[in-house]
């Protein structure tokens, strides 16, 4: 596996680990606090982002676009300020992060959105 699919299921890997290691802390030291950032990490980060590579492992065409690269690219920005951004906003820092990774997470499922739609006559 190489390119986009390795990209994806690459970092997406690697956010489960990070998610997971907050997961075993939390549980350890019964702070449960950041359960909201490690659920996120998680589920845009390691389910969502290990999605879009599987589906770009069964489209190899659609993976060499541009459109692909500029999703993914927003989906890694995503993750990269969503999960954070819900960590400092539970710890009463600053909402101003999770809030522009939230655009920046919703603007890559658009893209991903359009990505499904304008190569559904491609084979699989
Ligand atoms: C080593 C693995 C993991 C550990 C030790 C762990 C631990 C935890 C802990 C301690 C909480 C807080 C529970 C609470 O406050 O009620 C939590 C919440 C959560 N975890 Fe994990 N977790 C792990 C893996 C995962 C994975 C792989 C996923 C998803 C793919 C996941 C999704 C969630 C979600 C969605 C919540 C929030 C649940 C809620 O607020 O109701 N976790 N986890
Ligand atoms: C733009 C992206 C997203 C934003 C801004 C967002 C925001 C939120 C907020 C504000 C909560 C309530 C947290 C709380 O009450 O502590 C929440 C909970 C939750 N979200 Fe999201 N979410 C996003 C995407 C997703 C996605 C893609 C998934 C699953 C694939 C997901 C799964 C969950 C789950 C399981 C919970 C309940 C667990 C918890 O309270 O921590 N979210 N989300």
């Amino acid at each position: 596996m190489r390119g986009l699919p390795f990209f994806c299921l690459a970092s997406a890997s690697l956010y489960a680990l990070v998610a997971m290691s907050l997961g075993v802390y939390m549980a350890a030291s019964h702070d449960h606090v950041l359960a909201p950032a490690h659920a996120h990490l998680n589920l845009v980060g390691w389910v969502s982002v290990a999605l879009y590579g599987l589906y770009y492992h069964a489209m190899p065409a659609v993976a060499e676009t541009r459109l692909a690269k500029i999703h993914v690219a927003a989906a890694t920005l995503g993750v990269l300020l969503l999960a954070p951004g819900i960590a400092l906003a539970v710890l009463g820092i600053t909402e101003g992060v999770a809030a522009i990774g939230s655009l920046v997470t919703i603007l890559s499922m658009l893209l991903f959105v359009a990505v499904v739609f304008t190569n559904r006559a491609k084979a699989a």
